[in-house]
């Protein structure tokens, strides 16, 4: 099989891999920093921890490439603006004028009205072609009574509702 022939085919495979959707955000020299992603994953729960795989090439990446702190912000299925926002609409910090952000102590950034904000110290990392494996311990949870996530498949946005209708 041809390299083009196996990257079309890989396409099409994880356009079928339903994934919900998250923000992730962090800072770094007093710049705020915010990423949508679906490679968000729960690692363990000895210890509690997740892992994200982020781009080499985004702004997200030499932000947590410096070791500091995330969170990931769960997203919520009316929230797909936010993801909008934070998956290229819009560049840098002008990403925080979509959604109800607040922050923590700590200066870093979470939406209010996410579905959960988990809060994690940075504790591993995993280089692996163009992508970066960033793990985080989780330090602090903030959940919302509602389990409603916002889903990502076949290359759009869609709720845990239409898709068991589909
Ligand atoms: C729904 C959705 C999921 C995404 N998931 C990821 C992901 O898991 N990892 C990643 O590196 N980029 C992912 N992206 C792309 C990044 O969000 C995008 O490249 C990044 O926000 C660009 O930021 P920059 O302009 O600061 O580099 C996703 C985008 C969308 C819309």
């Amino acid at each position: 099989m041809s390299n083009e022939q196996l990257r079309n085919d890989m396409l099409q495979s994880m356009r079928r891999l339903a994934s919900s959707v998250s923000v992730v955000t962090a800072i770094d020299d007093g710049e705020k920093y915010a990423m949508a992603a679906t490679s968000v994953t729960s690692l363990s729960m000895n210890p509690p921890s997740l892992l994200v795989c982020v781009n080499k090439t985004t702004g997200m990446h030499q932000a947590l490439d410096n070791g500091g702190d995330f969170a990931i912000n769960v997203l919520s299925n009316d929230q797909q603006e936010v993801s909008a926002a934070c998956g290229g609409k819009l560049t840098g910090e002008e990403r925080f004028t979509v959604g109800n952000w607040t922050e923590t102590s700590a200066g870093l950034p979470y939406l209010k009205d996410a579905q959960s904000v988990v809060v994690l110290e940075q504790d591993g990392r995993y280089e692996y072609g163009s992508h970066t494996i960033f793990i985080g311990k989780v330090k602090e949870i903030k959940n919302s009574e509602k389990v409603n996530p916002l889903l990502y498949v076949d290359g759009r946005y869609t709720t845990a509702a239409e898709a068991a209708e589909a």
